[in-house]
């Protein structure tokens, strides 16, 4: 140290300045002050910085905007300051791995969001999106500041706005903690994955009071937007949790299976390929009677690394089942049919839960593992005037473009339309099997036979035995994959027990896989 800088620190009015900087740097530590960080634990929550502390590598953090505060002026603002003006900003680790944070504090103004509030975000989503890393936004809050008006909604709109530009280009993960209501939903909503904690958070565009004015319905915050609504109702939460640490932890492990932005790939973690990959169980998980139903869930997880699976949606449509895994170490996403549930047919919440995932694995580089058991699209007026064309028409589209590594193993059924769409040969997957149980066919034998041999089976002395004759001969002639084989449509028919290790193969071989979309602005995908 030179003899000036050593004199520097000696000088008395250097001392306060220090002194200063450790006040102020306490007073934002306390955010809206002892008495509210209180009645934030009494309601069960943790603090913006608690939360943090929780998510981050230990000793990582790194605050930005500590001591910014707002402009406002009206309402007596201009006199109630807090440092850091109810959002902690910064940097950090998970698991050794960069990500940026915000975190609203709802001990300051209600954690609402006002113009200085909305450039702290801005900036760190600007730093990310420049340094090719994650954002992480733990939402706690009452909305915009209502003593700030337009210059609130402004904010909102440039964060929306670079939610937007992001998508695609680095992971965006929400977490709601508290309150979530009004147009403040709609950045959550643009980014990838929504976490929701069950009673202590809630979503809504307009609450309980004005649903009852307009609509004259009855109903509770938790009921109108909680948790359990989004995570099974609305689809709109990706993930139901416990409590907060429960929630923390979660977007801990979700990142592990992501990159870091759109030119990487997810993290590989070491595994050590055995001689012999072969999983027996998996050669009796398909029923005799091919009308029962087993749990998709089981075929995934025989063919992923153990305990590897992370199920995404869980408690929506869960007719289809989508989620991240591992083979030989390698982060894939899943998307299976789920015979246990309405017998895995394709309705329009499994469609467009689907076409969600299998998006954000083409975006950011996780290759594709397609389970296919579907006896065709759901019928009805219901699924007719709710748009079952445009949102099947999603998935089509969604497995269409993708250019990800895909690999459809076909279990049983693969009916009709529902055949082409879950990532058929014919709409660039790369590789296609098919367990000897499959059967592949425009329809059932039963409906099939119905149509094509209506008028002998009616002309038929015994009508009901020449049905069950057809319905035997269609079954014997399709209800099996070696006509599809025979076209190349499956590339090859295999064992349950040793699909895993053609799949640690198969992702292996297509490991450099190059493909590009036709030269584009952008697609046209049907919202
Ligand atoms: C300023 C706010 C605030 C807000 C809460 N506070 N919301 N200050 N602007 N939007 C303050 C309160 O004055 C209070 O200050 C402290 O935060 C805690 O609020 P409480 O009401 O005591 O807490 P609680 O009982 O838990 O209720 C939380 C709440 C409620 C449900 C969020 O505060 C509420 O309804 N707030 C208003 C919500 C709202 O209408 N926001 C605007 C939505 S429109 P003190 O000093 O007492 O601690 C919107 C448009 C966005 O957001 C459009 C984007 C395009």
């Amino acid at each position: 140290m030179d003899s000036q800088t050593k004199g520097i620190y000696t000088l008395p009015g250097n001392q306060e300045k220090t002194d200063l900087l450790k006040k102020k740097n306490e007073e934002a530590l306390l955010g809206g002050g002892e008495a509210r960080i209180a009645s934030q634990h009494k309601k069960g929550k943790l603090t913006a910085r608690e939360r943090l502390h929780l998510l981050l590598d230990e000793g990582s953090f790194q605050e930005i905007d500590k001591f910014v505060t707002h402009r406002a002026k009206d309402f007596g603002l201009d006199k109630e300051h807090y440092l850091g003006d109810g959002v902690v900003t910064g940097y950090g680790e998970i698991n050794g791995r960069l990500v940026y944070v915000f975190s609203q504090d709802f001990t300051v103004f209600g954690g609402s969001l006002s113009e200085t509030h909305a450039e702290k975000i801005c900036k760190i989503m600007d730093m990310a999106m420049k340094n090719g890393a994650p954002v992480i936004g733990l939402n706690d809050s009452g909305g915009a500041r209502i003593q700030e008006g337009v210059s609130s909604l402004g904010g909102y709109a440039d964060i929306f706005y670079r939610n937007t530009l992001a998508s695609g280009v680095i992971p965006q993960i929400s977490a709601i903690m508290g309150p979530c209501a009004g147009g403040a939903v709609y950045s959550p909503a643009i980014t990838d994955f929504i976490l929701m904690v069950e009673i202590t958070s809630y979503m809504f565009v307009t609450g309980p009071n004005v649903v009852k004015t307009v609509t004259q319905e009855q109903v509770t915050a938790e009921e109108l937007g909680g948790a359990r609504t989004h995570s099974t109702k609305s689809g709109v939460t990706h993930f139901a949790c416990p409590n907060e640490l429960e929630c923390i932890k979660h977007i801990r492990n979700l990142l592990s299976y992501i990159p870091q932005n759109c030119e990487e790939t997810a993290p590989d973690y070491h595994y050590e390929i055995k001689e012999d990959e072969i999983r027996d169980v998996l050669d009796d998980i398909i029923p005799e009677n091919p009308t029962h139903p087993y749990d998709m869930r089981d075929v995934i997880k025989g063919l992923s690394d153990e305990d590897s699976f992370l199920e995404v949606h869980k408690d929506f449509a869960d007719n289809m089942v989508v989620g991240f895994a591992r083979i030989a170490g390698r982060s894939i996403g899943v998307v299976g049919n789920q015979p246990q549930s309405l017998a895995g047919v394709l309705d329009n919440d499994a469609s467009v839960k689907a076409a969600r995932f299998v998006r954000f694995c083409d975006c950011f580089n996780i290759p594709l593992l397609v389970l296919v058991d579907v006896p065709g699209f759901l019928p009805g007026t219901d699924q007719e005037w709710n748009g079952i064309i445009s949102n099947g028409a999603k998935l089509l589209y969604a497995f269409s473009e993708a250019t990800v590594p895909r690999i459809t193993v076909i279990t049983r059924k693969a009916y009709g339309g529902a055949y082409d769409v879950m990532n058929s040969k014919h709409i660039g997957a790369d590789l296609n099997f098919a367990w000897p149980t499959a059967e592949i066919a425009v329809m059932g034998a039963k409906g099939a036979a119905e149509i094509i041999f209506k008028r002998e089976i009616a002309e038929s002395d015994d009508p009901e035995a020449k049905l069950q004759e057809k319905v035997d001969d269609y079954t014997a002639k399709f209800a099996n994959p070696y006509r599809a084989a025979h076209r190349g449509f499956i590339d090859e028919v295999i064992m349950p027990s040793e699909t895993r290790d053609k799949l640690i193969r198969g992702f292996k071989m297509l490991e450099n896989k190059v493909d590009k979309l036709p030269r584009k602005k952008h697609g046209n995908i049907p919202l």
